[in-house]
């Protein structure tokens, strides 16, 4: 059996690693900040991507909606509140993005603060209750079939872009 649930714990490790470098970017607001903003773009474009494109799409457009078929009304709780944390920090992301264009490093970096804390307890909420949920809920002929579909979202969207980015944290 393919694990699609693994596929996705993986990259959360890959973002998780991504949250904890900006946090380590703080010092150099004050020793360099024109590298700050750089970096901060870099690793703005790797949430937009990685974490946004890459993984909640595959979270938004598959996992949840094939969950949501098995069990009815399971929209309406925890998968709901997983897609408004979705759009926050799709929000947020732009806040932080204005912010360091305009120079307020200070302040881009207090809204990651958020952004990081925020989305850490996401995807612990995902680790621990909706991907146990996905298991209980799926057969290994559902399972099979969604690893599949996210195979085929990672390779239309590259995998190469997408190897390039876990490299970058890394
Ligand atoms: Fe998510
Ligand atoms: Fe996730």
């Amino acid at each position: 059996m393919s694990n699609p649930v693994e596929l996705l714990y993986q990259e959360h490790q890959v973002i998780k690693k991504a949250l904890s470098n900006v946090l380590g970017l703080k010092n150099m607001i004050l020793e360099n900040p024109e590298n700050y903003k750089s970096e901060l773009k870099n690793y703005i474009g790797f949430f937009r991507n990685y974490a946004d494109k890459f993984h909640h799409q595959k979270e938004e457009n598959i996992l949840f909606p094939e969950m949501g078929k098995k069990k009815e009304h399971l929209g309406d709780g925890v998968i709901q509140e997983m897609l408004d944390n979705h759009s926050d920090f799709r929000e947020m992301l732009a806040d932080i993005e204005s912010l360091n264009n305009a120079g307020e490093f200070d302040e881009s970096f207090k809204k990651f603060e958020k952004y990081n804390h925020e989305l850490l307890n996401h995807i612990a909420v995902e680790d621990d209750e909706v991907f146990q949920m996905a298991l209980s809920i799926l057969d290994s002929d559902d399972l099979d079939k969604i690893y599949y579909r996210f195979l085929d979202t990672d390779s239309n969207l590259g995998m190469d872009n997408k190897h390039a980015m876990e490299k970058m944290v890394n």
